[in-house]
């Protein structure tokens, strides 16, 4: 199959691009490299060195790979060069990763939060209007969150993207029972911009019959697989900082490092995770099953577990003997809640959820250690509590 993998040199996208080479598709890369190039402005890096996109791809040819295309083009920006590589590659399908997606980042400041915005939603605008504009019937596999339903304690499990309800007719009477869009309850810009892109999924879907699937995922841990291992040069970034570092990630570094694992406010939060391995299963699986022309989007609450940071925290501090610090909370968010989400669709996929059990957390130390040496210690934690920053969880 012809994929189109939007966002390929990201921490998702890189690994996701060769295992789909792997299997045979022809792949084709869209990045713009802003994630580089962020991380730069910021003064933060990977804590695994990684090549540049040319040279991982190259890599990837050296040791026997299908060649990959590399085209760097901001989609968000240049709709045009974007159409034109929709006419040239004919996707059958196009996965899309191509955003900017921390939250802290999306909240640091206005100018931030609005590129953010534009940058997400328009991105998404200008490929779904590339693919009817050359009416290229590829199906549309978006990453989304589990976030965009917000983290108050709703006391029942979060369905699929589609609840049952029955509405009161004019006369007071209850109606039949309807599957409607479940409820957003976005909590950062960040947020907003998947419930927006959702929205326009929905709306090219039933207006112009694209065929698209939403992965609502939760916070990615872990970083090699098996074809990022092959090479040096094939590494995959593992983020650490406040910024962009995710919740497991951050906590392996810090234990790794014997320096206290951070967490912010209470600790009572529930968050949904998944391994980067089951990431690359659940894409697989959602290739694999597309929506029929003229069907909804199909929703996929793409989550391994809903896990306390508190129960992360303290496996991660007695796994190294360190101390667990708290630090103020700065989310607009409740100080703790119950997340339950259903995750059928991943289990439907035959993915079998990896944990973050004693086991893989330990393992997940010991390669966070492999990398000590490249560690910035300055960016283990925020250097300010502002209000507006909140963490990547
Ligand atoms: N990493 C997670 O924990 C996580 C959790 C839930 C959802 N997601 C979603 O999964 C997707 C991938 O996340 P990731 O962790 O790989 O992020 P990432 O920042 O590592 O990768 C995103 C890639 O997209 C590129 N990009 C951004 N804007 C672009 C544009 N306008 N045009 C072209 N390329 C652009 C970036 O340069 C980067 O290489 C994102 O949509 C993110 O919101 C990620």
């Amino acid at each position: 199959m012809r994929v189109m993998v939007i966002g390929g040199d990201g921490y998702c996208g890189w690994p996701t691009a060769l295992r789909l080479s792997r299997r045979g598709h022809d792949i084709c890369i869209v990045d713009n490299l802003s994630r580089r190039r962020i991380g730069r402005d910021l003064g933060i890096e990977s804590l695994v060195p990684i090549a540049t996109l040319s040279d991982r791809i190259t890599a990837w040819s050296e040791i026997g790979g299908a060649p990959i295309k590399q085209y760097e083009i901001d989609i968000a920006e240049n709709a045009e060069a974007l159409a034109d590589l929709v006419t040239q590659f004919r996707p059958e399908a196009v996965i899309h990763f191509g955003e900017q997606r921390s939250v802290p980042y999306s909240m640091m400041d206005p100018s931030a939060g609005l590129f953010t915005v534009r940058n997400n939603m328009m991105g998404t605008i200008n490929l779904l209007e590339a693919l009817v504009r050359t009416k290229t019937d590829a199906h549309v596999i978006h990453l989304g969150s589990i976030g965009v339903y917000g983290y108050e304690t709703l006391g029942y499990e979060i369905p699929e993207g589609y609840q049952r309800v029955r509405n009161v007719d004019a006369n007071g009477n209850l109606g039949p029972e309807q599957e409607t869009l479940h409820p957003f309850n976005p909590l950062s810009k960040y947020h907003l911009t998947k419930a927006l892109d959702h929205l326009g999924l929905a709306y090219y879907a039933e207006q112009h019959g694209i065929r698209a699937t939403d992965l609502c995922q939760g916070a990615v841990w872990g970083a090699e697989t098996p074809e990022t291992r092959r090479d040096p040069r094939l590494a995959n970034r593992f983020d650490y900082d406040p910024i962009y570092g995710t919740v497991v990630n951050r906590f392996a570094l810090q234990a790794a490092l014997d320096k206290p694992i951070s967490v912010y406010g209470t600790g009572e939060q529930t968050r949904a995770i998944i391994h980067m391995d089951d990431v690359l299963d659940c894409v697989e699986g959602a290739l694999a099953a597309p929506p029929e022309r003229g069907d909804r989007v199909r929703v996929v609450n793409q989550i391994a577990e809903c896990v306390s940071i508190n129960a992360l925290a303290s496996l991660f501090a007695e796994l190294s003997g360190v101390e667990i610090m708290h630090l103020p909370t700065p989310r607009s968010e409740p100080d703790e809640n119950e997340l339950i989400a259903n995750n059928q669709s991943v289990l439907e996929f035959g993915v079998e959820p990896t944990l973050v059990s004693r086991e893989n957390a330990t393992d997940l130390i010991e390669f966070a250690r492999r990398f000590a040496d490249f560690a910035d210690e300055t960016q283990l934690y925020p250097v300010t509590q502002s209000p507006d920053l909140v963490p990547a969880s």
